[in-house]
């Protein structure tokens, strides 16, 4: 017999037709309403879970769902996961590793750009009909090419902006990371620095971490206060790892010069939050690994990873914690 799994999102008709060979496929219906106690619902006698990314796996949820054997979540971060509830049930989670590592880090460029010359203002700025044609310096920016640019974090991803950055824009790129990582940094031309010194020197500031314990609430008030003011800080990671409130005051009173946010505190953004009244702010949609290829590819892995895990292959990515 097919083991039973709920998907929780749409899937590409091939991805879904593979999951349907190995195993009886439960889904949303095509106009349903889908919210959190429906999904208790699905999952009462699943085995296996396809999570599109967002659904918290907790207490609550697993206490639903009895003879659940593996969550397979559609995203690399799995800081939705309760990792000891997972371990003591002895439930295995999967994830969805390097295969977005080139399209987050695109748009961790992309965000440096915008802010830094200022792209989404100025385009408001002409299609509100404000261009005359003699702005003089109104409109500059800043360079980002042979800037210092400040890595906190060093994983693969952080390790592809490097490359962008050295290699396309001769940026000067300095990093902090729990471990030193020596041939990255021959590899790359990277300095490993303190975290000070990161703040201090860095003219852009990119956070890639994971949210975990130890990154919660990294950057606040005190750190943005090391930082130079005409600093630009970009964060495509989680939204978690920065207070927030305390980046909204560094960016209001001129103590950092811009902001390029992916990620935030609690997402979506509600339409009166403070972010969306500054102009020194580039905003996206938690779009990091959005591009149609990455999220095909990330669908395909993650429904592999389920598959497998079901069926105890060792090839499926089991988050490191759980191994
Ligand atoms: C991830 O995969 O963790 C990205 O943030 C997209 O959710």
């Amino acid at each position: 017999m097919k083991p039973l799994i709920f998907v929780d999102r749409r899937l590409p008709l091939d991805v879904l037709q593979y999951l349907e060979e190995h195993c009886t496929v439960k889904t949303w219906g095509k106009d349903e309403e889908r919210n959190p106690e429906k999904i208790l619902h699905y999952l009462q006698d699943v085995v296996g879970f396809f999570n599109s990314g967002s659904v918290k796996i907790d207490n609550k949820l697993l206490d639903a769902a009895p003879n659940l054997k593996v969550v397979s979540t559609m995203s690399v971060g799995y800081n939705h996961f309760d990792i000891e509830q997972l371990k003591q049930r002895k439930i295995i989670g999967t994830h969805t590793p390097y295969i977005l590592d080139d399209t987050v880090a695109d748009l961790v460029m992309g965000l440096m750009l915008s802010t830094a010359r200022r792209i989404t203002e100025l385009d408001t700025y002409i299609k509100e009909g404000n261009w005359k044609g003699n702005e003089g310096k109104k409109l500059f920016g800043i360079d980002v090419h042979h800037r210092k640019l400040g890595i906190i974090g060093m994983g693969r991803i952080g390790e592809v902006i490097a490359k962008r950055a050295t290699l396309g824009f001769d940026m000067e790129v300095m990093y902090y990371n729990r471990s030193r990582k020596p041939e990255v940094e021959a590899q790359l031309s990277l300095t490993y620095v303190s975290m000070d010194h990161l703040l201090e020197q860095s003219d852009f500031i990119v956070i890639m971490l994971p949210l975990t314990d130890e990154s919660r609430n990294m950057i606040g008030k005190e750190q943005f206060a090391k930082m130079k003011n005409d600093a630009i800080f970009i964060n495509a990671s989680r939204g978690g790892t920065v207070i927030e409130q305390d980046l909204i005051d560094a960016l209001q009173h001129g103590q950092i010069r811009g902001a390029g946010l992916d990620v935030f505190a609690q997402e979506p953004l509600s339409s009166d939050h403070p972010l969306l009244a500054l102009s020194n702010v580039v905003l996206t949609p938690h779009i990091g690994s959005a591009t149609e290829a990455t999220r095909y590819d990330m669908a395909k892995l993650a429904a592999r990873n389920l598959v497998h895990a079901l069926q105890g292959k060792e090839d499926a990515h089991i988050i490191k914690e759980l191994l």
